[in-house]
């Protein structure tokens, strides 16, 4: 599929195109838009036609279709595929392990309309509403010691807020490790789930699960004052085929650092959008402890440096964090 193509469509809808303003710069032969017209209607894409005019697009489906996103992704290690879109899973990061067994290599993505089974952190269920939101996993063959692993999901959350950025979204946040959020609500998670082995990591899958055209009411009573999308802080929707791409070019160029051992570009770019330094927070551990104190900052591999009352700073590899009331009378 001619990427331009669908881009001088979508940029001239609901006007028209010529064919020769389609084929236009590198000449291809009329036979040839017209298959790629074809190609674009097969996925849900509705073109109208007309000898005189040329094509209009009437109907933009905003496809995720792998047969639209693959060639936008050229020159990045998800370009060789395979890129699977499946309607209903129990969970991307599943299909993603499987793929992993299977002896697929890095740069696989799966990427699901529904889940059934979606997972969150700490043993959270992911709910993501049907056609209004990215979820996703890529598959990681991490040339990296085990130790520095909780760089990978911080090089997740950082991706994604550098593509929303990128593409003029106002307010975004990082909360450590991996949240994304907009004004204190949670609108993207991350989930990193990893096969070690004594010789290290053998492979991990970065599930990424962000709200893009959630209306805000649609969201469960319990989660709608935590939880945001897109939509529901702009005020307008956004084509997620634009953001998937946008995001998993982020993704590539920041997992290129991280294999070259580039941590600190990377751990820089997450300061750059962390909400949670310098701030009174607390940290409730995996085994349910609670500890109190300032997070001073990260280290060399992600972790967060936590400063307690008597002065005492330790390395946390994981958690859950919460700013403390104190922060909000600053
Ligand atoms: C969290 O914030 O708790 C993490 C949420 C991660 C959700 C994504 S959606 C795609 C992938 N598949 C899953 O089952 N979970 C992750």
């Amino acid at each position: 599929m001619n990427i331009q193509l669908l881009e001088k469509l979508r940029q001239a809808a609901p006007d028209w195109v010529s064919s020769e303003q389609l084929r236009q710069p590198s000449g291809v032969s009329r036979a040839a838009i017209s298959k790629q017209i074809k190609g674009l209607q097969v996925v849900g894409y509705e073109i109208e036609s007309s000898p005189r005019k040329g094509y209009r697009l009437l109907r933009d489906p905003d496809s995720l279709q792998s047969e639209v996103m693959l060639p936008f992704l050229a020159g990045t290690r998800f370009a060789k595929g395979p890129f699977v879109f499946k309607e209903v899973v129990a969970s991307t990061n599943d299909d993603c392990r499987q793929l992993a067994a299977q002896g697929v290599g890095e740069g696989a993505v799966v990427l699901a309309e529904v889940q059934e089974q979606g997972r969150g952190r700490r043993g959270r269920r992911w709910h993501g509403r049907a056609g209004d939101c990215l979820q996703f996993s890529v598959l990681l063959r991490p040339p990296i010691a085990a130790r520095d692993a909780t760089l990978i999901p911080l090089l997740a959350a950082t991706s994604v807020a550098r593509a929303l950025k990128k593409a003029g979204v106002d307010g975004v946040e990082i909360k450590w490790p991996n949240d994304v959020l907009i004004d204190g609500r949670k609108l993207c998670g991350v989930l990193c789930e990893m096969s070690v082995d004594m010789e290290g990591i053998q492979y991990a899958m970065l599930g990424i699960g962000l709200n893009v055209n959630t209306p805000g009411e649609q969201f469960p009573a319990e989660l709608r004052d935590i939880a945001c999308s897109l939509a529901s802080t702009s005020g307008i929707r956004w084509q997620r085929g634009e953001l998937l791409v946008a995001i998993l070019k982020e993704l590539d160029a920041q997992i290129d650092l991280a294999w070259r051992g580039q941590f600190q570009q990377i751990l820089d770019d997450w300061r750059a959008s962390a909400v949670t330094l310098g701030k009174n927070i607390e940290v409730l551990m995996p085994n349910g402890e609670r500890l109190k104190g300032v997070a001073e900052d990260v280290n060399d591999q992600g972790a967060l440096l936590l400063r307690d009352a008597s002065g005492k700073v330790q390395a946390l590899h994981s958690g859950e964090v919460s700013l403390m009331a104190a922060n909000a009378e600053e």
